[in-house]
């Protein structure tokens, strides 16, 4: 197992420094740092936002400034420390809109999320995780199409890439946002997906990760 998280890391440090001389969006040039994304190699839950805000682009972590906090106590909440976790976003790099205090978050565009889903397909395919969480619509849509609306179609099993069981939930940016009365119905609503993860990952594994083999075994 030492020997399979060594060369899992190593796969993942090579992808993270393709990422980092990806030039192929106009925010690879405009970001300070890509953010590739972190976590356990091994993991059985991979973690998707949408992509990295200003902490996150200054620091080249994923999910490291409030949304983060939050993630951070959700994933506790189900049992995981954020190390035992892999976290990562559709894009590395921050998509931004000039703002009149400097450039401001926007949501990643189709084609920035194109560009760089091969990132994304290798770093599931390295970790392959028992589970994948996606987080609000732009990730959910990344996986499950444009027709995907997070209020209606969350909390459900989907099958993601590879054949990976794939949960939705509300963005910890988005939970955040909520005022009132909303603050505890969408809290709520984010526990329930949680548990649902907590139960699947708490399914016996199957007896070998589908495909796995095909990837590391010696050719
Ligand atoms: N929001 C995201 O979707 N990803 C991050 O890494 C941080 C905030």
């Amino acid at each position: 197992m030492l020997e399979e998280r060594a060369k899992r890391e190593r796969f993942l440090a090579q992808g993270a420094a393709l990422a980092a001389a990806c030039r192929k969006c106009e925010i690879g040039s405009q970001r300070r740092n890509s953010v590739y994304g972190e976590g356990d190699p091994c993991a059985s839950l991979m973690v998707i936002g949408e992509g990295p805000g200003e902490t996150e682009d200054l620091l080249g972590r994923p999910f490291v400034g409030r949304a983060g906090q939050l993630l951070d106590k959700m994933l506790a909440a189900i049992g995981f420390a954020r190390e035992e976790v892999y976290i990562c976003n559709t894009v590395k790099c921050r998509p931004t809109i000039p703002g009149p205090r400097g450039p401001k978050n926007r949501a990643p565009d189709l084609n920035e999320m194109a560009n760089c889903r091969p990132f994304l397909d290798e770093q599931i395919e390295i970790v392959r995780p028992r589970v994948i969480l996606a987080l609000g619509a732009p990730a959910a849509k990344s996986f499950l199409g444009r027709e995907f609306q997070i209020t209606k179609m969350r909390g459900r099993w989907y099958e993601g890439p590879v054949g990976i069981p794939l949960m939705v939930t509300f963005h910890p940016a988005y939970v955040l946002r909520q005022t009132g009365g909303e603050v505890t119905a969408v809290k709520r609503m984010v526990w329930a997906d949680l548990k649902a993860v907590r139960a699947k990952l708490d399914e016996p594994p199957p007896e070998r990760p589908v495909e796995q083999a095909a990837l590391f075994d010696a050719p």
